[in-house]
């Protein structure tokens, strides 16, 4: 028997709507809606009703495609917003023959749950990083154990209730209900890590459009998160204010001519672009480089002060895997290497089969993490029959209703 998992990437370029089929344990992608995203700003909704028009569009053709009615998704989330801290939590194991049970892992995880949440603030994930036993420490999986007292260590992420609640609103208002929410470079690492990779030590830096979302996992388990509010919006905004020209144009620069390695690009190697008041200019793609090089090293400035401050300098031997439009960018890898002196890889979403090939882009990471997620988490759902007829009720309900009068 199949299930269907539904996935909702808002981010703050586009909108990524993935319909999975698991069987058996495997992941098969059979339907996609993508959409530029409108009404976001730095990884958060800032005009409901443009980001709910962008996603009533996206959900469509992801119907479309899938042929199935969505009702409910997991949905990835960023943001300045969002804070992550770690908490203990130690309760008596239950008195039975049978070890530790599930019973008490999920007391040690309420206990360890109990750290001061402000009234306007969530708590969203609650991973368990690993266990102790009486004195035995660094237990990964406590069931059946014995002993007389369970501690978990557990990484804690919160988020303003009122930016979940937008996002929620704009799924509400496309007929989605949330089924969970997941910190976006959480979903990027589902998509992308080797299990070796995890336990050995490494970073993930999603580099989207408006915010860098990263997550430290060792030992096997998510350590330390954290979002930096820039990406690669910034470099763009860099470069239309270096050439004096449109947004727009300095994005079609920066994907086509861009690179962060001036010291390789010959000082003759020139374009044409057409900056505002509309003469030509030739510019040196050199020069180009060395005002992306300078963003892109400070943003890996920002994440290597980020290691820093989380205490796990030096114990990342696996390195930053990079995930996130940002990451497409020519040598961003050499920079990454060079700031934090680790070894640094872009990535793909791994072991793709069904609708993938618009898909084979690290864009892609957060919306497909979210389906593995989604997976792995056993909250899969059963989908409504698949209905007809319906397609378009959504935009056409929802822009009514925007509409004055
Ligand atoms: N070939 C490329 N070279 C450099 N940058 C690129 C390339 N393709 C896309 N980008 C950049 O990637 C960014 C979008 O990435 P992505 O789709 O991961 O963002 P997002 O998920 O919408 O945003 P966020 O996760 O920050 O909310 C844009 O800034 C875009 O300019
Ligand atoms: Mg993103």
């Amino acid at each position: 028997m199949e299930e269907i998992v539904f996935a909702l990437d808002i981010g703050t370029t586009k909108i990524c709507a993935l319909v999975g089929e698991v069987r058996e344990g495997q992941l098969q992608i059979i339907g996609l809606g993508i959409q530029p995203a409108r009404g976001m700003r730095k990884g958060m909704v800032v005009d409901v009703g443009e980001a709910s028009v962008a996603l009533a569009k996206a959900v469509e053709a992801a119907e479309q495609t899938s042929g199935y009615h969505l009702s409910e998704a997991f949905i990835s989330m960023a943001g300045e917003h969002i804070s992550s801290t770690n908490n203990r939590g130690a309760v008596a194991v239950g008195r039975h023959d049978t070890g530790v049970s599930s019973d008490d892992i999920a007391r040690a995880l309420d206990a360890a749950q109990a750290i001061p949440i402000p009234h306007n603030r969530q708590l969203v994930h609650l991973i368990p990083r690993s266990y102790t036993i009486d004195d035995q420490e660094g237990v990964r999986s406590p069931i059946g154990m014995h002993g007389f007292r369970l501690e978990v260590e557990a990484h804690i992420v919160t988020a303003a209730s009122s930016a979940l609640r937008n996002l929620s609103t704009c799924a509400d208002n496309v007929g989605i209900r949330t089924n969970e929410f997941v910190l976006n470079a959480v979903a990027s690492a589902e998509a992308v890590l080797e299990p070796n990779e995890r336990e050995m030590g490494v970073i993930v830096a999603d580099i989207g459009g408006g915010t860098t979302d990263l997550a430290l996992y060792m030992q096997g388990s998510v350590w330390h998160t954290h979002v930096i509010p820039v990406g690669g919006y910034h470099i763009t905004n860099d470069i239309a204010i270096g050439l004096r020209a449109p947004y727009e144009v300095a994005e079609q620069v920066k994907i086509r001519y861009g690179d962060c390695r001036p010291q390789e690009i010959d000082g003759d190697n020139v374009f044409t672009v057409e900056p505002f008041g509309g003469e030509k200019i030739q510019v040196g793609r050199q020069d180009l480089a060395y005002v992306i090089e300078a963003r892109v090293e400070e943003m890996f400035q920002l994440i290597l002060q980020e290691i820093q401050r989380s205490g796990y300098d030096g114990m990342l031997p696996a390195g930053i895997v990079l995930t996130g439009g940002t990451a497409q960018l020519r040598g961003i890898t050499q920079v990454a290497e060079r700031v934090l002196n680790v070894p640094a890889r872009v990535a793909l979403p791994r072991n793709l089969v069904g609708l993938v090939d618009s898909l084979q882009s690290p864009a892609y990471a957060t919306g497909i993490g979210l389906l593995r997620w989604a997976m792995s988490g056993q909250q899969l759902y059963r989908p409504r029959l698949p209905q007809t007829g319906l397609w378009g009720r959504r935009v056409g309900n929802l822009l009514k209703a925007l509409l004055p009068g």
